[in-house]
């Protein structure tokens, strides 16, 4: 979906197709830098990481492997909790490996801070994290995040992989909503 097909909806565009993906495209390139030759898996966090994910995966020009983690750590509304559960859990063993943590957005930081100590319990050689948004004045914990597409206001944000109540994930850009549709 575009713009235009949630027109009503829509308070405004953030970031376009356009804009999301020249900054995927320089991310992947330090990324691509970073590590080169390492054994890298990413690790994306459902739901909200699958576009990112698969723009970020394809605009590598190195071998990844990636695997999937579903947390929760909200309900339907806007409010982090907070209290993390593993929904789903990875299939692949991290020992050794260099993992890459794909996000769609930091906000609070709780589930991404709970999600790190997680991981490296579990052996690996190194945890960084990417995620395209980070809502700096939301943060409740620091955490070190080497790849940030954008930074954004404390606002609520929907599209590219991020839901208001599992709707509007689809939009193919980043934008807020309306104050009629939360009500
Ligand atoms: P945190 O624990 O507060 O950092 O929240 C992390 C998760 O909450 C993200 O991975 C999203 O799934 C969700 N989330 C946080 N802010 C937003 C938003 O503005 N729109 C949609 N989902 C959000
Ligand atoms: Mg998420």
């Amino acid at each position: 979906m575009d713009s235009h097909d949630v027109e009503a909806d829509l308070k405004h565009v953030l970031y376009s197709k356009e804009q999301i993906q020249e900054r995927v495209a320089q991310l992947a390139e330090r990324i691509d830098a970073d590590f080169q030759g390492r054994d890298v898996l990413l690790v994306g966090v459902l739901k909200g990481a699958v576009m990112v994910m698969a723009d970020l995966a394809r605009a590598l020009h190195s071998h990844v492997t990636m695997d999937w983690m579903a947390v929760s750590s909200y309900g339907s509304g806007t409010q982090s909790s907070g209290v993390v559960r593993i929904l789903k859990d990875l299939e692949t063993d991290l020992m050794g490996k260099h993992v890459l943590i794909v996000e769609d957005i930091i906000d609070s930081g709780l589930t991404l801070s709970w999600l790190r100590t997680n991981l490296i319990s579990r052996g690996p050689a190194s945890v960084e994290i990417c995620t395209l948004l980070r809502k700096p004045e939301a943060a409740k914990v620091e955490i070190d995040v080497k790849y940030v597409g954008f930074d954004i206001p404390n606002e609520f944000v929907v599209g590219y992989g991020l839901d208001f109540a599992e709707k509007y994930r689809n939009l193919d850009f980043v934008g807020t909503l309306a104050p009629h549709v939360y009500e």
